[in-house]
């Protein structure tokens, strides 16, 4: 089949068709419609059947999906078949929650490794994994098989940081730290602002206040 351009807008829909479809399968669901999914998920069935449309449809055959596939197909899209080994970069608070967080493994994401240039913080046990120093990450990423940094440091630092992963071989970024990166093309780089959201909650709570006042 060739190879055809899925949107960005498709991809981003993906992980909460796979957590949706994750939870039916958990409970032992076979086989869902369309009409079943959006009522469960809240989007228009057209919308879902489209989504689908781009990978082939995923072969709705008489009444609906095969869970159990469908969740397996979509699991292979976002490449969580395969393993992905991390690093954190930044040991902090924020580093140390996302290293302690149990459920990335079950996606296949393997945290291996944490730094940080904090010497009072080397050696300390994050769930398994002892914080090592900054000098020691290039050779570790080229030793490890490494492929996703995680960038919990402040953004002043973040730029070098990301240049030195990059050239020892990493491919993906995850990055918390406040600024955009500049990255040779290739490697991908999610950033993601936690305060976003809050913000768009924030928007939010006014316009249901504003619609209240109205009424
Ligand atoms: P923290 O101060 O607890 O931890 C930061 C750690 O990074 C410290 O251990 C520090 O020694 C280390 N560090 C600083 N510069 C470094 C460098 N160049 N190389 C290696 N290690 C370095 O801060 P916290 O709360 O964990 O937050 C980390 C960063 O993430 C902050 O800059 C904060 O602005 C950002 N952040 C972003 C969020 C988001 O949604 N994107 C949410 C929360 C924090």
């Amino acid at each position: 089949m060739e190879e055809k351009e899925i949107s960005q807008a498709v991809i981003s829909r993906l992980p909460r068709y796979f957590r949706y479809l994750g939870e039916l399968k958990d409970e032992g669901v076979e086989r869902i419609s369309s009409q079943e999914l959006s009522e469960l998920m809240k989007v228009t069935a057209s919308q879902i059947r489209q989504d689908f449309n781009n990978f082939g449809g995923f072969g709705q055959q008489g009444y609906g999906y095969n869970v159990e596939y469908l969740y397996r197909e979509i699991g292979k899209i976002l490449g969580l078949d395969e393993k992905h080994n991390f690093i954190i970069i930044g040991a902090g608070n924020l580093g140390q929650a996302l290293g302690n967080y149990l459920n990335f493994e079950r996606r296949g994401f393997i945290f291996r490794g944490m730094f940080d240039k904090n010497p009072a913080l080397v050696g300390k046990d994050v769930r398994g994994v002892k914080v090592m120093p900054m000098e020691e990450m290039e050779r570790f990423v080229k030793e490890n098989d490494i492929d996703i940094a995680v960038l919990t440091i402040p953004k002043s630092g973040a730029e070098e940081v990301a240049e030195r992963l990059v050239a020892n071989g990493i491919r993906a970024i995850w990055n918390f730290a406040h600024v955009d990166l500049n990255v040779p093309e290739g490697i991908q780089v999610e950033n993601v602002h936690l305060s976003d959201s809050l913000m768009k909650l924030s928007y939010n709570i006014g316009c249901y206040k504003r619609e209240k006042d109205k009424a």
